[in-house]
């Protein structure tokens, strides 16, 4: 009796103190849960490049918690950028954290201040839209400048743009990366003219062999990587720059006679001044002379 008594109360205290631990773990559990209430996933994560320079963004603002950033490339581990983790910073730059052709997803997770929920429960988290800096990456209007080959025929200096990459210490361009990839698409149009024409070159010099001489022409430049697809093949196109027209236009413009006009000025001025300085030397060498003559 005593000892089913017993039983009984220790079934009773097995229970009890069941219920007690149950009770501890909620009331312990209730502050995180509280917190993850409070919590707001991260809106509109997107990915942002330029050059590959490139930086992942979201929102909002958080109001006492944090984010962390983690990003992998498809069937590989985690990683983080330190900027980025428990920050209250809405963007990250991952310049220098991805692999050029690799393919990429990030989340962006929304932790608490002090982390006590990071064991038990899962942070909310917003997953972004896959990212591969070498296909989408844009690439910004290069700059080019204008030479004239041997035969005067308008010769183009492309330069490539920079990137945000560096390797031993030197800034990458786009051909250091896209290699043979990269090519240039250039529309051009003679001066005054509507008709616009393109051509694709390969080289950052090309020469125009077939233009009028002495006209000038307008061009325009931009990347254009045809591995890549639909609208990301072309970089933004440059302004329009027109060739040097050739010296005879300076005549046209002006007109024979005003250009003659300055030229005889200047003939006139040069004459002048030689023989100013003519007659300045006989005369000091015949001073000279004299000076010689009352010696002796
Ligand atoms: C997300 O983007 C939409 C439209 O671009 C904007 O109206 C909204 O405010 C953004 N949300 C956040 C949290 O940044
Ligand atoms: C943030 O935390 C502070 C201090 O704990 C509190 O006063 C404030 O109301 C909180 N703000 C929000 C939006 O929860
Ligand atoms: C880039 O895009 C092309 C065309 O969709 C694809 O064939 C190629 O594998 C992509 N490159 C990388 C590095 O993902």
């Amino acid at each position: 009796m005593v000892f089913l008594l017993s039983q009984t109360m220790e079934s009773k205290f097995v229970i009890c103190s069941a219920l007690f631990l149950a009770w501890l773990t909620l009331v312990n559990g209730s502050p995180a849960s509280v917190q993850v209430g409070e919590l707001t996933k991260a809106k509109n994560v997107s990915w942002s490049s330029y050059n590959f320079k490139t930086i992942l963004s979201w929102g909002p603002k958080p109001v006492n918690y944090t984010y962390t950033v983690e990003f992998s490339r498809a069937g590989r581990d985690k990683q983080r950028n330190p900027h980025c983790i428990r920050s209250t910073e809405t963007e990250c730059d991952l310049t220098n954290d991805l692999d050029v052709k690799g393919v990429y997803t990030a989340e962006v997770l929304s932790e608490s201040l002090h982390g006590m929920t990071s064991d038990h429960v899962e942070p909310p988290y917003t997953r972004s839209k896959q990212f591969c800096p070498y296909n989408d990456t844009l690439i910004g209007r290069p700059e080019f400048k204008f030479t004239t080959s041997e035969d005067k025929k308008i010769v183009l200096i492309i330069q490539d743009p920079i990137t945000a990459l560096h390797k031993d210490g030197r800034s990458l361009n786009i051909r250091d990366i896209f290699k043979k990839n990269l090519k240039y698409r250039i529309a051009y149009n003679k001066a005054g003219s509507t008709g616009k024409k393109t051509m694709t070159v390969d080289e950052s010099r090309v020469e125009f062999s077939r233009l009028d001489e002495d006209q000038s022409y307008c061009f325009s430049v931009a990347a254009y990587i045809p591995s890549r697809k639909g609208d990301k093949m072309f970089g933004d196109w440059s302004l329009p720059k027109c060739s040097p027209q050739e010296n005879k236009t300076l005549i046209e413009e002006y007109g024979l006679a005003v250009i003659g006009g300055g030229a005889l000025i200047i003939l006139a001025f040069v004459i002048a001044v030689i023989v100013l300085i003519v007659v300045c030397c006989k005369r000091a060498q015949r001073q000279k002379t004299l000076a010689k003559e009352t010696l002796v």
